[in-house]
């Protein structure tokens, strides 16, 4: 385990500036294709948009599929409410990011990878096609990249739709080929059927970044950061109630509360860990550590400080769930006007104990009878903070 040690951006000091553009990428074409995936197995690094999925599996999975062409998609739609950090990594390790695109591309036998950038970032747009155009320029897109017989890959960059839901890798797929950004059933996963019902791999800008990190730098130099199950650093978006908001790097392991001293935020009553759709964390949870095996986080932290009162923080998660609902399945579709509407009540309140009892019972329905993640997490935050701050929203006069 590396000392915890906090980094802030947009500094050099981040473990992204130690691995120089196409250096990952030179170590990784000099290996078997088969070897690239081992390597990234062995590395145990997990997706870094939000469900940790482990990369290496991920991508056997793709290489085991007979069916071509193959795509490996960047999720670079980064619409968590509370998440920027994916911007920055653009913004200042682009190459890294492609470099990590080229290695998956090998792995698994694609000819072109898409960056599915989110809508609002549109100005990065021209930014990443000019070092796309260099790395055109310098061969290392293109035909028989790295001296490689037939290793043809090439990047575009599309735009996204403009709605949370298409960071959801389904929907991000429909966007991609045209069409409205709604999830699609699974099984089959994008592994087996993806872009254009082909075999596909969608990673999020900060693994493919640490990807081209771990060739850049070794195995062994990513698992000395972080814990048994959750190795190596993250890098964190931390907004809110604090004195020194931004994008930071710590190794995975590191507890709410070293996280607050670095960021000026340690008289919060509440921290809302991986955005929206994540659980709102109570002062006497500050022990605990972010961790895929603890509280598991793609990054979003939101500090809440002691005057914030925690049903208008409710009420504001949920108004963006109302908004967001793609409205294909009724639980997610009603459920979060429902629960939104329960909480204007509790504010006003009118809500009885009874009432109460039926809005957790449905926040738990929503998780397990929605069709994608956004249904399935919504209620997560409404319900942390019924179970954390029950004596702050009880103590209001109900008058039903
Ligand atoms: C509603 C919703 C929004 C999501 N938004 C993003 C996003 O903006 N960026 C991202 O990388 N993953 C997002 N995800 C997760 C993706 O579906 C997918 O798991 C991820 O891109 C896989 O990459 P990883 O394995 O590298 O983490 C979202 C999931 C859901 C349910
Ligand atoms: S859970 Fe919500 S966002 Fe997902 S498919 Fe259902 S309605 Fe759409």
């Amino acid at each position: 385990m590396s000392a915890m040690k906090a980094i802030q951006t947009r500094a050099n000091d981040l473990c992204f500036a130690g691995s120089p553009a196409g250096k990952g990428l030179t170590t990784a074409l000099a290996l078997s294709r088969a070897d690239i995936i081992d390597t990234v197995r062995d590395s145990k690094l997990k997706g870094r948009g939000g469900a940790g999925f482990p990369t290496g599996m991920k991508w056997n999975f793709a290489a085991a599929e007979k069916r071509e062409p193959k795509y490996i998609i960047c999720n670079a739609d980064e619409g968590e409410p509370g998440t920027f950090k994916d911007r920055l990594i653009l913004t200042d390790y682009a190459d890294l990011v492609f470099d990590g695109m080229t290695i998956g591309a090998r792995a698994i036998g694609a000819p072109l990878g898409l960056v599915y950038l989110r809508a609002e970032y549109k100005y990065l747009q021209h930014h990443l096609e000019e070092v796309i155009k260099k790395r055109q320029a310098s061969g290392l897109l293109g035909k028989n990249i790295g001296g490689i017989e037939g290793f043809d890959f090439d990047i575009v960059v599309g735009l996204g739709g403009g709605a949370y839901v298409c960071g959801e890798e389904t929907a991000l797929i429909e966007s991609l080929e045209g069409f409205r950004g709604e999830p699609r059933n699974r099984p089959p996963f994008p592994v087996v059927s993806g872009f254009l019902n082909r075999p596909s791999i969608v990673n999020n800008v900060e693994t493919l970044a640490w990807a081209a990190c771990i060739f850049a730098n070794g195995v062994e130099w990513f698992k000395q950061a972080g814990t048994e199950n959750s190795v190596g650093h993250k890098l964190f978006s931390i907004s809110g109630d604090c004195d020194k908001p931004g994008v930071y790097q710590f190794p995975f392991g590191v507890t709410i509360e070293e996280l607050l001293k670095a960021v000026g935020g340690d008289n919060a009553k509440a921290v809302q860990v991986g955005g929206a759709s994540g659980r709102c964390v109570p002062r006497a949870g500050f022990g605990r550590t972010i961790a895929f095996e603890d509280v598991p986080t793609g990054g979003s932290m939101i500090v809440i400080g002691p005057e914030r009162d925690m049903l208008a923080v409710a009420r504001n998660l949920l108004d963006f769930f109302v908004d967001e609902s793609c409205g294909q399945c009724t639980p997610c579709r009603l459920g979060n006007r429902k629960l939104l509407d329960g909480v204007e009540m509790l504010m006003a309140g009118t809500c009885t104990i009874e009432y109460l009892n039926d809005l957790k019972a449905l926040g738990n329905t929503m998780q397990v009878a929605s069709k994608c993640g956004l249904g399935q997490t919504s209620s997560v935050a409404m319900l942390s903070i019924l179970e954390n701050f029950g004596d702050e929203i009880l103590g209001r006069e109900q008058t039903a």
